[in-house]
């Protein structure tokens, strides 16, 4: 079948915003992008895909028996590099008895990733059909099958009540969109995003972790920030003092 361009979608480049938006260091700073960024958004073509990482969205794509697509994706299938996926569960303090959900999942490396490495139950979403089966072809060959659980399901309408860590690689205003639904997270749970933070809530931390970009020959830097809930509003900025 047809595969559309990701043009054809509107979509943005997730890989290209990380670089165009400086995240914030935690006493507010903010630094310029990595000298290593990748090309501009026209430069990501699937031609610079590695092998195995399928980067164009499959509305038309037979998905092997899952549903149809109900709605095009908010934001373009990117994986999140293993090196980072690591970096996501080690400061998220990912430990027995946890449930994750990784909100958009992709191929599911994080939650099979989650399941191998540390045995725990966990879920991803993802509205793409081609990426649940991806998924679950990925769970069957990693052997956790029995641990992890793939849906085809907006992210806007998942209850995240069960999760004790959420992880994101979506977009700063999809992150914000989300907000609500974290804050219904038991306290002590831990929320981690690929490189975007979430305005209006404050971090615990971020870090940086350089790996190689599906879509980007060159090294570049990835980032990856940490909340804890219950969440902590981020207070408003005070206005500058008048002048007299
Ligand atoms: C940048 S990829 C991240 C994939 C994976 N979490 C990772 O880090 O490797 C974002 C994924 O979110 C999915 N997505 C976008 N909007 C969605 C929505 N509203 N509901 C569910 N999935 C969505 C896309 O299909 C895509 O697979």
């Amino acid at each position: 079948m047809r595969r559309l361009p990701l043009a054809a979608f509107g979509l943005v480049s997730l890989a290209a915003l990380a670089c165009s938006r400086a995240p914030r260091s935690p006493d507010g700073e903010t630094r310029p992008p990595p000298a290593s960024s990748p090309a501009p958004p026209d430069a990501f073509a699937a031609s610079s895909v590695d092998a195995g990482a399928s980067t164009e969205t499959t509305a038309l794509e037979d998905a092997g028996g899952e549903p149809p697509m109900e709605r095009t994706p908010d934001i373009e299938y990117v994986p999140t590099p293993e090196n980072v996926v690591d970096k996501m569960l080690e400061v998220a303090n990912v430990k027995k008895g946890d449930v994750l959900y990784d909100l958009g999942c992709g191929d599911g490396r994080i939650v099979v990733t989650a399941a191998k490495k540390l045995g725990i139950k966990a879920y991803g979403f993802d509205l793409d059909p081609q990426r649940i089966k991806e998924s679950k072809e990925n769970a069957k060959s990693a052997g956790v099958e029995h641990l992890v659980t793939f849906e085809q399901k907006d992210i806007f309408d998942v209850d995240l009540s069960p999760a004790t860590v959420v992880t994101l690689y979506l977009l700063p205003e999809l992150n914000v969109r989300l907000i609500p639904q974290l804050e219904k997270l038991k306290p002590g749970s831990r929320i981690v995003s690929h490189d975007f933070d979430m305005e209006g809530v404050t971090y615990e931390k971020w870090w940086t972790v350089i790996a190689k970009d599906h879509q980007t020959p060159r090294d570049r830097e990835h980032y990856v920030y940490l909340w804890k809930t219950p969440l902590r509003k981020t207070p408003p900025a005070k206005p500058p003092a008048k002048k007299k």
